[in-house]
């Protein structure tokens, strides 16, 4: 056998691997960043082999010990990853060998290459939803924080982007925690169905060896093993569903930018982003770019884009394992460094938005924000509904007119367009009462903003951790 072939299947080959292919199938430049899970299983499946009596106890020990040297090899980056060596699995069993001789070969008895990679990634998702989660939370906490803070400080609400109805601000915020609230839901539900170890299913049919799957799966904290040897080395739908996880929360913070871009320009003017958050601009000094924002929006792309491939990539493969599923990685690494990049950024940024109160309260005012408000006086007056609407138009016609707002004009004024309007009217004009009258659950009215972070401490203290 030729040096250049791989030692671990170039038995049956009569020549070395073309020199191109060698570097076009391997994948150790990128799936070495699975060396600890894949360390970790091995260990776990010595342990079993051991237990089992397929390994004796000194074999089991050489090969533990053998690995744990490895691994600090690798974290204080002594180790040689070889390309030849094809990936990271067959780096790992080679040094391994090296170290400890014979013993080391036997470490690959009752499993494959296509159960082993499921496992790690298994592993590596759930030790990346864990630092993803711990993000979201802190992000939850943020936005519920500053909502019961901002529960009095009005703005503007829009529907097509045109000023609609006063809301609160802490309302405002509180909606955006509601987005990221079902994703946290979504990010855990994917995390009980990565928990599922394919460990044991070999290179698909399962091992003629007396393993024992119960105790691997639970050296590695997985839930069980998988149930089909079939299923389990080869469909990769757990990476679609992250992936559809982090479209989902991308769409979200993409959605949540774009209004931080907006509220901090001139024109809108509601928010300022602390300095730490913005860059400048090299040719226009007054300048004070929203950055993280737009690179969160524009991120949003790119995980679309893991998505589509990881989708496409599945459709149509037979079963069992194909070598396609080797693609199935830099999408998903990728996948997992954004979100967690998006997700700290926010988590930074939201508590240190500071609302310009005023400038929301302005904006407010303007724009006939409570011609809702006037309707609804007249239809507990008793007028029907649909006059009330005519009746407002007229006056809001009107105050376009005169560039009057509807509380700026006298009861007199009002009066011309309707009779039954008096005195009491302005309690409704005024922005305060609007939002205040709002009063129910879900509502915007600053008690019900105060009630619902409260709740929303509750349902986030009960998520956490992964109780669903
Ligand atoms: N590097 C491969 C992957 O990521 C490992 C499994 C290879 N199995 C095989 N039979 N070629 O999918």
């Amino acid at each position: 056998m030729s040096q250049a072939t791989n030692q671990s299947w170039g038995g049956r080959f009569s020549e070395p691997t073309d020199a191109f292919v060698e570097r076009f199938t391997a994948s150790v430049n990128f799936d070495q960043r699975l060396a600890r899970q894949d360390i970790q299983g091995s260990i776990a499946h010595a342990t079993m082999l051991a237990r089992v009596g397929v390994l004796t106890d000194d074999e089991r020990d050489a090969i533990i010990n053998g690995l744990s040297e490895i691994k600090g090899e690798i974290e204080r980056d002594e180790f040689e990853w070889s390309v030849p060596l094809e990936d990271v699995h067959m780096n790992i069993e080679a040094r391994l060998t090296d170290k400890i001789g014979i013993t080391g070969k036997k470490l690959h008895t009752g499993r494959s290459r296509n159960d082993q990679v499921a496992t790690d990634i298994r592993l590596f998702m759930r030790d990346a939803i864990d630092v993803i989660e711990a993000e979201l939370v802190r992000l939850r906490e943020g936005m519920i924080e500053l909502a019961d803070r901002e529960a009095e400080t009005i703005m503007p609400g829009f529907t097509h982007l045109q000023t609609a109805q006063p809301v609160t601000f802490g309302h405002h915020l509180l909606a955006w925690q509601e987005m990221v609230a079902r994703d946290h839901e979504r990010l855990l539900d994917c995390r009980k169905r990565i928990n599922v170890m394919p460990l044991g299913a070999a290179a698909l049919a399962g091992t003629t060896y007396p393993i024992d799957r119960h105790v691997t799966a639970e050296l590695l904290g997985f839930e069980r093993p998988a149930e089909n040897s079939l299923d389990a080395v080869s469909d990769r739908d757990f990476a679609i569903e992250f992936t559809s996880f982090a479209s989902i929360l991308l769409m979200h913070l993409s959605r949540m930018s774009e209004e931080l871009v907006l509220w901090t320009s001139a024109q809108f003017d509601f928010i300022d982003l602390p300095d730490r958050f913005c860059t400048g601009s090299s040719i226009m000094p007054q300048k004070k770019n929203p950055d993280v924002p737009e690179l969160v929006r524009g991120k949003t792309g790119r995980i679309y884009g893991h998505l589509m491939s990881l989708l496409t990539l599945m459709k149509s493969q037979p079963l069992a394992y194909n070598k396609d599923n080797q693609e199935d990685k830099e999408p998903l690494f990728d996948a997992v460094d954004t979100v967690r990049d998006c997700l700290k950024a926010f988590a930074d940024m939201v508590p240190a938005i500071e609302p310009k109160k005023a400038s929301m309260f302005e904006a407010a005012r303007k724009g006939f924000s409570t011609a809702t408000d006037l309707a609804d006086y007249l239809v507990r007056k008793g007028v029907a509904f649909r006059d009330a609407h005519e009746i407002v138009g007229q006056s809001v016609a009107y105050g376009l007119r005169t560039e009057k707002d509807l509380s700026e004009m006298t009861l007199d004024e009002l009066k011309q367009f309707s009779a039954t309007i008096e005195q009491d009217v302005f309690e409704v004009l005024t922005l305060e009462g609007s939002v205040a009258a709002r009063n129910h659950i879900g509502g915007t009215a600053p008690d019900q903003v105060r009630a619902a972070a409260q709740r929303a401490r509750e349902a986030l203290a009960t998520l956490k951790g992964g109780a669903l």
